[in-house]
C-alpha cells in the first residue's frame, strides 16, 4: 500500500518525534493526543527542532513551515480515520494501549498497520484488543526519534510477513535502519542488552568496585560507546530502567539477573530520576 498519510497517537517525546520524521519525507500526518496542551506543547517541540535545523543550515525555511505544513494536531480520535498507517506513542501502560488498539481497530480500514512503539510490552497482547492482530506490529524507534537511526520491527505471534516488510519499508523511507525481532519477547534487542549493563554498572559502585565517573569513563574509552552507563540512564530515566527491569523479572523468569541493587532503588526513592531534571546520578546545571 501507498502509505502518503500517517496517524499518530500521543504528541509526548517519542509522538512529536515519530511525526516530525512522517512529515519530513512528505507525508501527511494526524497526530493525536489527549489534551490540547498535549498537542500544542508536541509542536512546539518540533517547531523548535526544525527552527534549529534551519539556523544550522541543514534544512531550509521552505522545507521546515512545509513539513509543519503536513502536520495536523488534534484531540479528537476520529481524525484519524483515514490514514495508512497508525503508529502508536502513548505512556508505557498495557490498559492504555490495548484501549487505544480497540478504539483504532474500529476507526481504521481493515488493511491499514497498526504499529506500537512500546519499549517493552507484548505486541501480542496488545494486537489481542484488534480484529486483525496480523496487521498490528511493533515499531520501535529510538529518542531523540529524528536523530536516532534504528527502528526495531517486532513481530506479534500473528503478526504476517506483508506487514513486517511494510513497516521496515516505511522505517527505511523515513531515513531509518531496521532490524527484525522475530519473537515477541519483552524488551526486544536493545533494551534487553542495555538494562542488564546499567543494573551491572550499578552493582560495580555499590560495591565500591570503581565510581560512576570511572565506570562511564571506561566504557566510553574502552568500548567506545557514546556514553557510559550512568549518562545514558540520567537522559533515559533512572526510575524507567528499574521499571524495565521489574518487567523483565517477572516475564523472563532469571530471577536474579534482574533485582534492581538497594543503590538503584535509593537513589529513586531520593527523588533522583534522570532525565535530566531535578538531579540523576549527577547533577546538571
Ligand atoms: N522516551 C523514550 O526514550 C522512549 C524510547 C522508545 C520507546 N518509548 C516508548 O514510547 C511510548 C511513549 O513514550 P514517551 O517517552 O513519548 O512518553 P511521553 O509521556 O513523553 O508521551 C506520551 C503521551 O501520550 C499521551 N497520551 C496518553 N493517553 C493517550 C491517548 N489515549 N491518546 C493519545 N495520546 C495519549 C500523553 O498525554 C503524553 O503526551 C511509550 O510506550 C515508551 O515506552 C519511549
Amino acid at each position: 500500500m501507498d502509505i502518503k498519510k500517517v496517524g499518530v497517537v500521543g504528541a509526548g517525546a517519542m509522538g512529536n518525534g515519530i511525526a516530525q520524521t512522517a512529515a519530513a519525507i512528505g507525508c501527511d500526518v494526524v497526530m493525536r493526543d489527549v489534551e490540547q496542551r498535549f498537542v500544542d506543547n508536541g509542536l512546539k517541540s518540533i517547531d523548535k527542532f526544525l527552527s534549529r535545523s534551519v539556523e544550522k543550515g541543514k534544512l531550509s525555511a521552505e522545507a521546515k513551515d512545509a513539513a509543519l505544513g503536513r502536520i495536523k494536531g488534534t484531540t479528537d480520535m476520529a481524525d484519524l480515520a483515514g490514514v495508512d498507517f497508525v503508529i502508536e506513542a502513548v505512556i508505557e501502560d498495557l490498559a492504555l494501549k490495548t484501549k487505544v488498539f480497540a478504539e483504532l481497530d474500529q476507526l481504521t480500514r481493515p488493511e491499514v498497520i497498526l504499529a506500537t512503539n512500546t519499549s517493552s510490552m507484548s505486541i501480542t497482547q496488545i494486537a489481542n484488543a484488534t480484529k486483525k492482530p496480523d496487521r498490528v506490529v511493533g515499531m520501535h524507534f529510538f529518542n531523540p526519534v529524528p536523530l536516532m537511526r534504528l527502528v526495531e520491527v517486532i513481530r506479534g505471534y500473528h503478526t504476517n510477513d506483508d506487514t513486517v516488510a511494510q513497516t521496515a519499508a516505511l522505517a527505511k523511507r523515513m531515513g531509518k535502519e531496521t532490524v527484525e525481532v522475530k519473537v515477541d519477547s519483552p524488551g526486544f534487542i536493545v533494551n534487553r542488552l542495555m538494562i542488564p549493563h546499567m543494573l551491572e554498572a550499578i552493582e560495580l559502585v555499590q560495591e565500591g568496585v570503581a565510581t560512576k565517573e570511572d565506570v562511564d569513563k571506561a566504557i566510553k574509552l574502552g568500548l567506545n560507546y557514546p556514553m557510559g552507563p550512568f549518562e545514558l540512564m540520567d537522559m533515559t530515566g533512572i526510575d524507567i530502567c528499574k521499571f524495565v527491569a521489574d518487567y523483565f523479572q517477572q516475564e523472563l523468569n532469571k530471577e536474579l539477573k534482574w533485582i534492581s541493587p538497594t543503590l538503584l532503588k535509593n537513589t529513586i526513592k531520593a527523588g533522583r530520576l534522570g532525565r535530566k531534571t531535578g538531579g540523576g546520578w549527577y547533577d546538571y546545571k
